[in-house]
């Protein structure tokens, strides 16, 4: 890589120029400038997703839905406006196929226990997959133990890839859903759900998509992909933390029994009876997260003035120059090396835990993740109980590798010593 390179790189001076937009990445760590590399665990957030919170709060403020008065009609407005720009942004087919959730957890946890508990019996099957996280382990374990039925798991091959060949062996007449994640949050594999959804559908199965680690990183247009359920978090999309999508299609969501009960997700309510709200309020049981949802829906709108093509590239050519520079440090080991791959770098460097790895880069203002990263079974695929992981987002720059890059070989003379 020749200097001019490194100092000019078109993708660089973009990175830089978005960069400006997140005000906390102007901080320092340790008396060194911050150096964000924790993207697969939250997105910092730009001002404007910030001020559309504090807005709401200093202008908005009311409850919706059920208010006549100015203030609540403006908060409903806005709310229901955050509703339809996240319907856009997965190209849902209607707005009432979109959930207000607390983030890609409670999703999966109300399809396990809405979708699954009222389907799924004793002989059943699920299939996961070997990568997912401990939010799409948890809630299908929890929905076996009330139902009897059993997880079956599509193995990871050494690359950090789904063998493909063994998830179609498993689906037979017991399946009744697979869950698997888009995006691996530890490999950055880009999963092939488009075939899953396939091969899952030729058998009648529905298919569970986490797109945690997609949304912000890949256009998902859920129509295209047919996928039953997509769950996404906001504040992995450069949004607000306590809020999330759950996606469903409208006749699998309709026929679903409510998860939570509740105001909001009533029609009618009597000591006799009650019966249900239409979709998609059948699922927002009580006060939702309004000023969560408003600040989701600025945070889409953000991500919607990129354009696509742009933003892929620049983020697929940090990952070739981070993947190239890491594989030239003596000891350092990278887990994960789907062909298909979002900017994230899992490592282990021989003789250091990865705990002292992120001690040390935390020194140097460099922030990274270190640990199991919720995939437990993942780790033991691998041989390691923990990885350091660098994760990137679009206001990381060939500038923030070469820095990683110090601070790794930093550690390294550190633990020579
Ligand atoms: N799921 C988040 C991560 O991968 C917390 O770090």
């Amino acid at each position: 890589m020749s200097l001019t390179n490194k100092l000019f790189h078109y993708d660089d001076l973009q990175a830089q120029f978005w960069r400006t937009d997140f005000p906390l990445l102007k901080s320092r760590v340790h008396d060194k400038p911050l150096i964000y590399l924790d993207n697969a665990a939250t997105t910092q957030k730009p001002l404007a997703v910030i001020e559309a919170e504090r807005n709401y709060y200093l202008y908005t403020n009311a409850n919706v839905h059920r208010g006549i008065h100015s203030l609540s009609l403006q908060a409903t407005e806005a709310y229901e406006h955050a509703r339809t720009t996240a319907q856009h942004l997965l190209n849902a087919a209607s707005s009432s196929e979109i959930i207000f959730v607390r983030g890609t957890t409670e999703a999966i946890n109300l399809v396990a226990q809405s979708y699954g508990r009222s389907r799924l019996h004793s002989g059943d099957e699920i299939i996961l997959s070997q990568m997912e996280h401990h939010s799409n382990i948890v809630p299908w374990q929890m929905l076996c133990q009330q139902t009897g039925a059993t997880l079956r798991i599509i193995p990871v091959n050494d690359d950090g890839e789904l063998r493909m060949e063994v998830f179609a062996g498993l689906l037979n007449e017991h399946t009744r859903l697979v869950a698997v994640t888009h995006v691996s949050n530890s490999l950055g594999t880009i999963n092939p759900v488009a075939e899953i959804v396939a091969q899952a559908h030729r058998h009648g199965v529905p298919v569970l998509l986490d797109g945690a680690q997609a949304v912000a990183h890949l256009p998902v247009d859920v129509q295209a992909l047919d996928c039953d359920f997509y769950a996404f978090s906001g504040h992995k999309l450069y949004g607000p933390t306590g809020i999330g999508v759950l996606y469903g299609k409208a006749a699998l969501l309709e026929a679903m029994p409510p998860y939570q009960g509740g105001g909001d997700m009533i029609r009618s309510v009597s000591f006799a009876e009650t019966t249900f709200n239409s979709l998609p309020y059948r699922f927002e049981a009580g006060t939702p997260n309004i000023a969560g949802a408003i600040g989701l829906g600025v945070a889409i709108d953000y991500l919607n003035n990129f354009d696509w093509e742009e933003l892929l590239a620049h983020e697929q050519s940090l990952l070739t120059y981070a993947m190239q520079a890491m594989s030239d440090i003596p000891g350092l080991r990278i887990i994960g090396n789907a062909r298909e791959k979002i900017c994230i770098l899992s490592f282990v460097l021989e003789g250091m835990h990865p705990h002292d790895v992120g001690t040390i880069l935390d020194g140097e203002g460099v922030a990274i993740r270190t640990g199991h990263h919720c995939n437990m079974p993942l780790m033991e695929r691998f041989g390691v109980p923990a990885t350091a992981r660098a994760s990137f987002a679009l206001y990381n720059s060939r500038h923030d590798v070469d820095v990683l890059v110090s601070a790794i070989q930093h550690a390294q003379e550190v633990f020579k010593q």
